[in-house]
């Protein structure tokens, strides 16, 4: 039988709700941004996330249930992130969920923020099969996982200092493009050179397939302190860079994942055209098939929590109602610890 999974999103600077079915249908989403609270300090405020997820999550909620056409009742699960991310907002949306559980006699479904992003591509697209190579990469993870199976994640690599779209919302910071840094340095990188500046490509060509970005962008630091190129060849010239290890990283780790039936790529960064067109083409060179979840399921939202709850559901993974939310929290347990990895949840 079909069931219904309400999904809730709080881990970081976008609350959202949103009703998804067992059989991959998005009935209902909503999100509320919050750019417009944190853009005065060029950076997600936790303090000031927390208190605006509060204030918009009950009225989310209760829009996603309407547009559903569907009351608490009617749901046979509550999803909600449990972590990792900013504590103060993951503890508001994951209070709700248990308190909406509880008082609808329905089970919690505890997600990881991950999970909720590494099986968002099968919402999306019905013949996704396990094992897949999923590149994640978001504002506070780059990693590469093989995932096996719904809670079965083995993590084959991930960054040594910051994250790809740490480096993207920083490197907007430097060159004055504005909050969020993502899509503002895509859209500069189209009206700029890519071969204008000469960039470092950190970790490329070494073993193991980590990722590391703290050094391209103090390489953009000086590129932009030596006032000879414009911002938009500099935006160029960094995407270039971001993709090449991204590339060259995803590629290694091709290696290591020969049972893969699907290169996969999800999170914030996913959005990006220039490292979905380049994952296009290094999927078809191995005669893999490529995933890219639609935009909106990229960025952070609540249909990949419901979906992963969906799929947790149906696996007969439940949590009690005193299951903790965890700032921290890997979706490889026995991955061993990288240096500098996780600074940022
Ligand atoms: O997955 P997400 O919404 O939140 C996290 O869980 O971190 O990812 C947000 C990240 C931000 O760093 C943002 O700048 C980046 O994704 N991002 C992009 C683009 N759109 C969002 N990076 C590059 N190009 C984009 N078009
Ligand atoms: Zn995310």
């Amino acid at each position: 039988m079909t069931k219904l999974i309400l999904g809730l999103e709080s881990s970081c600077d976008e609350t959202a709700a949103a009703i998804v079915t067992s059989d991959r249908r998005v009935l209902s989403h909503r999100l509320a941004g919050q750019e417009a609270a944190h853009r005065p300090y060029g950076g997600v405020v936790p303090e000031i996330a927390a208190r605006a997820h509060v204030e918009a999550l009950t009225p989310l909620v209760q829009g996603a249930l309407a547009d559903a056409g569907v009351t608490l009742a009617d749901v046979d699960a509550v999803a909600a992130t449990a972590g990792p991310g900013l504590i103060g907002g993951v503890m508001v949306g994951l209070v709700t969920g248990k308190a909406l559980a509880h008082a609808a006699g329905k089970p919690l479904v505890a997600v990881n923020h991950l999970e909720g992003h590494a099986l968002s591509p099968r919402l999306a697209d019905p013949d996704l099969d396990f094992p897949y190579l999923l590149l994640l990469v978001s504002g506070g993870h780059c990693q590469l996982l093989l995932v096996e199976g719904v809670a079965r994640y083995r993590r084959l690599a991930t960054t040594i200092d910051d994250a790809a779209g740490e480096a993207f919302d920083k490197t907007a910071k430097i060159l004055g493009l504005g909050f969020p840094g993502g899509p503002a340095v895509e859209r500069a990188a189209a009206l700029g050179n890519p071969s204008a500046v000469p960039l470092p490509r950190p970790l490329k060509g070494s073993a193991e397939p980590h990722f590391s970005f703290a050094g391209l962008k103090s390489a953009v630091v000086r590129a932009h302190a030596a006032g000879t190129w414009s911002p938009e060849d500099i935006a160029a010239s960094f995407q270039a860079a971001v993709v090449d290890c991204l590339i060259d990283r995803t590629t290694r780790a091709l290696d290591r994942a020969e049972d893969a039936t699907a290169l996969v790529v999800a999170g914030g960064v996913a959005a990006n055209g220039a490292v979905r067109a380049s994952l296009q083409t290094l999927a078809s060179d191995n005669a893999l098939r490529f995933v890219a979840p639609p935009l909106w399921l990229c960025t952070d939202n609540a249909a990949m929590i419901a979906w992963a709850g969906a799929e947790r559901f149906a696996a007969g993974l439940t949590d009690p109602l005193d299951m903790p939310a965890r700032p921290r929290w890997p979706l490889d347990p026995s991955a061993e610890a990288v240096r500098g990895a996780g600074v940022k949840a």
